[in-house]
């Protein structure tokens, strides 16, 4: 490539340490897609003949087809993609083909290649988000009165709808695809035509490339152009909060898988047996999702530090940035899909959550603000009268609505029959009506206005 100036040929580990052909291979789509714009404005420019920019365009095209039949014959002495692309352009079309690369850069075409790889894995990964938000307000629709044990700090806490927890997960995989969508966005400028580092002399039409390749526009200084990674970051940043959500939702499935819990019976599509334990069904497609996550931030902190203290422009060092790029991409699509296809199939064990919604005194905070609405109570006085009724419950064994009145009235005489009604959990999930709250109501609302965020009606 640089024999005109080098007289001798790389060392073999200099060839080896340099290559980028085995990663990033994954760019030829759009490394052949940006040729061909850049051939294209080359020719409308004036910059090269319309017949010498066909010839290119043609080749170009024959080498999409064959990489995609036949894959791609690494040769390191050839670096990286762009240079397996030219080397095959040559073999096909001659001396013509070395003028493709007139006013342009691997800087730049790197940059613009890989940004073009990263839109198309946001789209994919938003494709794949929406599926599994199908799925949550799909279950959730069936449970929107199911009642299970709300916990904080993993101890029963309130009676909550099941539907109302899957709605949660809801949310947090919505602000994933604002994440991703917000970092689409930012990124959406073409760097190609920024050359090496400071643009070029020739008359190029940096506009009609940006809109050939679907970008808004052209990037606006061409050093940032070329040492700009912030779209790759962007990308792993969200994908490391998105994959924190689904380790978290991969977490609740392996709780309440277990024997203990016993909320869910996992599809055995997702779970593997013992080799030795006969009776064991283990949750390991939830355990990789939640060590995945491990991952995923572990590729999101490599390219933090590989960009850290980089000077302008290009340096070497970025062609590190694509293998964590590929690998968090590669692990977060597994992990959703696998989510995806748990949260459809799971069977909800929702008799199971109710005994134990039931057991945990979990209306407690129900008797104590029926204290101070109906009996005028201080709130912490009505807290600490209500600490002693749930003790009783505990030494006699009982949920604190089978507790007999006359019990309850020797601990406070202000309390009446009228209080049954909110010591059953059914009642107090539904009176907690307030925006946002567990009631089946607005959990009903929250369902209809996702299912119209999401146009399934
Ligand atoms: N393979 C290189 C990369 O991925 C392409 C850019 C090379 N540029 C250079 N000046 N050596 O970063």
């Amino acid at each position: 490539m640089w024999g005109g100036r080098f007289a001798e040929g790389p060392a073999s580990v200099m060839r080896e340490i340099n290559a980028s052909i085995p990663f990033d291979k994954r760019l030829w789509r759009q490394d052949i897609a940006g040729s061909k714009a850049h051939v294209a404005m080359l020719a409308q420019q004036g910059i090269v003949s319309a017949d010498d920019a066909a010839a290119i365009s043609a080749g170009l095209d024959q080498i999409a087809a064959e990489f995609a039949a036949d894959g791609i014959t690494e040769n390191l002495d050839l670096e990286d993609i762009h240079m397996h692309v030219e080397a095959r352009l040559a073999e096909i079309v001659g001396p013509a083909a070395g003028r493709l690369h007139t006013a342009r850069s691997r800087n730049d075409q790197v940059a613009t290649d890989f940004r073009l790889w990263v839109r198309d894995a946001i789209d994919m990964v938003d494709a794949g988000l929406k599926a599994l938000q199908i799925a949550l307000v799909t279950r959730a629709g069936e449970h929107t009165a199911s009642v299970m044990p709300g916990f904080t700090h993993l101890q029963s806490a309130q009676p909550v709808t099941l539907g109302h927890h899957l709605m949660a997960y809801y949310e947090m995989i919505r602000r994933d695809r604002s994440r991703f969508a917000d970092a689409r966005a930012r990124m959406n400028q073409c760097p190609l035509g920024s050359a090496a580092l400071a643009g070029t002399g020739f008359p190029i039409d940096r506009h009609a490339t940006a809109a050939a390749l679907d970008f808004a526009k052209p990037t606006d200084n061409s050093l940032d152009s070329v040492s700009d990674r912030d779209f790759a970051l962007d990308y792993l940043m969200a994908a490391t909060q998105c994959s924190l959500h689904l380790s978290r939702l991969a977490e609740e499935f392996i709780i309440w898988a277990s024997q203990p819990f016993g909320f869910v019976s996992l599809p055995d599509a997702y779970s593997t047996g013992s080799s030795i334990m006969p009776q064991k069904r283990n949750p390991d497609a939830a355990e990789l999702v939640r060590g995945h996550a491990g991952r995923i931030a572990g590729c999101m902190t490599a390219l933090v530090i590989t960009m850290k203290g980089l000077p302008l422009a290009y340096s070497k060092d970025m062609q590190d940035d694509k293998p964590p790029v590929f690998e968090a991409h590669d692990l977060l699509g597994l992990s959703i899909a696998a989510m995806t296809g748990m949260v459809g199939t799971v069977t909800f064990r929702t008799d199971r959550m109710r005994a134990l919604a039931e057991s945990g005194f979990a209306t407690a905070t129900d008797l104590a603000d029926w204290l101070v609405r109906e009996a005028d109570v201080p709130f912490r006085e009505a807290h600490h009268i209500t600490g002693r009724v749930v003790k009783i419950a505990e030494t006699e064994g009982k949920p604190l609505a089978d507790l007999p009145l006359p019990t309850l009235q020797a601990i406070d005489a202000r309390i009446d029959a009228r209080v049954f009604d909110v010591l059953t959990i059914d009642a107090s999930v539904a009176s907690r009506k307030s925006h946002g709250g567990t009631s089946p109501d607005r959990v009903g609302e929250q369902i209809k206005a996702a299912r119209a965020e999401l146009n399934i009606g």
